[in-house]
């Protein structure tokens, strides 16, 4: 495990949070980069098919949804190195490409980063990392009820 105290502000992760808590918020933040990481190549894969099919409005709402994972990813990313933690290279999840099935497969997904998010939001968590991961959550919600993206704010 990093040390991550020793790279930290404290006056910034002094708030409550001891290292073992640290430790538990670093798994949870390199858990959910995992799951992004899946998410990303799901939804390139979906928006190269819909270009290939002729199917624009799949193409957009699919390379929103893909956008803000990235986003998700480069947020969960972010806060991880100023945690100290060298989070690791990560290759992209192959799988299928079902477009005719997409929304069904997508919202199923998207139940499941939710449930991920609301768990990890029920542990302990310094303030900061706990602002990005219901910034995450909100925009999970967004994604599972409509099937679109652009949901996060920054
Ligand atoms: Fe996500
Ligand atoms: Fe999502």
């Amino acid at each position: 495990m990093p040390n991550v105290l020793e790279e930290s502000n404290p006056k910034e992760e002094g708030c409550g949070v001891g290292n073992e808590e640290i430790e538990g918020i670093i798994e949870v933040l390199r858990e959910g980069r995992r799951r992004e990481k899946g998410q990303s190549p799901f939804y390139r894969r979906l928006a190269a098919a819909a270009e290939e099919a002729g199917r624009p409005d799949d193409v957009e709402r699919l390379n929103e949804l893909l956008a803000d994972e990235q986003h998700h990813l480069s947020r969960l990313t972010a806060r991880l190195m100023e945690l100290g933690d060298r989070p690791p290279d990560l290759k992209p999840v192959k799988g299928p490409t079902n477009l005719d099935g997409w929304e069904a497969e997508a919202r199923a997904r998207e139940a499941g980063e939710v449930a991920f998010y609301k768990g990890a939001l029920a542990r302990q968590l310094d303030g900061q990392t706990r602002q990005i991961l219901q910034e995450i959550l909100h925009s999970e919600r967004q994604h599972r009820e409509q099937l679109r993206g652009k949901w996060m704010s920054a």
